[in-house]
């Protein structure tokens, strides 16, 4: 039995170049069970002000459907603290700290995963950003780079911070996203953080999810993101709303259609549009049956037209 007495709490997790504010909106507008989004990653440059252009994304007008958590990858005190103050500004109370990302030309620039293996520098920057921080702050984080030693290093010393929360993705940024994420690794960080913890990191179906939940039974809160885009009633399957399967085709295609419509009016030409449709099937395609080689139609999609085609006749088929 899972012990909670509380909702489960669930976020959309970032996924850069897919999950921004079109995509947040549109989603919210046809899937329920989700409770806030991480917002992609923005990377302030060193300056003390910010040109509107890199917080256009996180305006508030664009950004109703769905709580957001803007989140910030950065190394570097001052550049953070302008742009978390910006973004206090445009009214966001909580801002997220990206620990995770595995790129190269970021981890090489000591950003994302790449500070993992550097608490003294993590710690520097919560010295000199979190006494002046206007609002709540959290941390996203693999369990390491290279090694899980990094996180069992560095937890413990972020107990010493008010932080609002702690999301694991047992992963180390070597892996990126090869082998499965591990929970005997989030267990292991449970252990030695006194934070709130969220777990992230291939709940893809309800299974996932009931695995998870009946083994930590102390945490309540899980971010969800391919998982969210194969399946995108899966937050509100989590949340026991279950939707009925003769409605499954036709809100996922309304979903697509409306994503079509609304990037349509977005992006600069159909190279674009197709471009942007194709990074989100490329999780999409994982809510419809026989999904490789259906996937491999949509890539080579070279028209509107011939997009349209592939698209509609896979629509015809009922969901998985
Ligand atoms: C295409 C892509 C883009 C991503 N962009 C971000 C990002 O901007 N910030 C971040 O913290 N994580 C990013 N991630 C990592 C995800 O947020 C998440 O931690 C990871 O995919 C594991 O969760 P999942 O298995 O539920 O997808 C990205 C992942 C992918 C696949």
């Amino acid at each position: 039995m899972v012990a909670r007495t509380t909702a489960p709490f669930i976020y959309l997790a970032p996924l850069k170049s897919i999950t921004d504010s079109l995509f947040r909106r549109v989603f919210g507008a046809h899937f329920g069970g989700v409770d806030a989004a991480v917002a992609p990653f923005i990377n302030p440059q060193r300056a003390s002000s910010y040109p509107d252009k890199l917080v256009r994304d996180l305006l508030p007008e664009r950004n109703r459907e769905i709580t957001v958590i803007p989140q910030i990858l950065n190394n570097e005190p001052q550049g953070f603290s302008a742009l978390a103050r910006r973004l206090h500004e445009l009214g966001y109370q909580e801002i997220n700290w990206n620990l995770g990302c595995p790129a190269r030309q970021v981890v090489k620039k000591q950003r994302g995963a790449g500070l993992l293996p550097h608490p003294d520098t993590v710690c520097r920057l919560l010295d000199t950003v979190l006494p002046e921080l206007p609002g709540r702050l959290s941390i996203k984080m693999r369990v390491g780079l290279h090694d899980e030693a990094e996180a069992a290093a560095l937890l413990p010393r972020l107990n010493d911070y008010p932080l609002s929360e702690i999301i694991i993705h047992p992963r180390l940024g070597d892996e990126f996203y090869r082998a499965l994420a591990d929970p005997d690794r989030f267990e292991r960080c449970m252990t030695l953080t006194g934070h709130r913890l969220c777990y992230n990191g291939d709940i893809r179906t309800m299974a996932d999810y009931l695995r998870l939940a009946h083994r930590f039974t102390g945490i309540n809160r899980w971010m969800i993101g391919r998982g969210l885009l194969a399946n995108p009633f899966l937050g509100e399957e989590i949340k026991g709303r279950s939707p009925a399967k003769q409605d499954r085709r036709w809100r996922l295609i309304s979903f697509h259609d409306e994503l079509f419509g609304a990037l349509q009016e977005h992006v600069s030409g159909p190279g674009h549009l197709l471009g942007r449709l194709k990074q989100v099937w490329i999780y999409f395609i994982g809510a419809f049956p026989d999904n490789q080689s259906q996937l491999k139609k949509i890539t080579r999609a070279g028209s509107l037209d011939s997009y349209r085609r592939v698209v509609d006749t896979l629509f015809l088929k009922p969901p998985l």
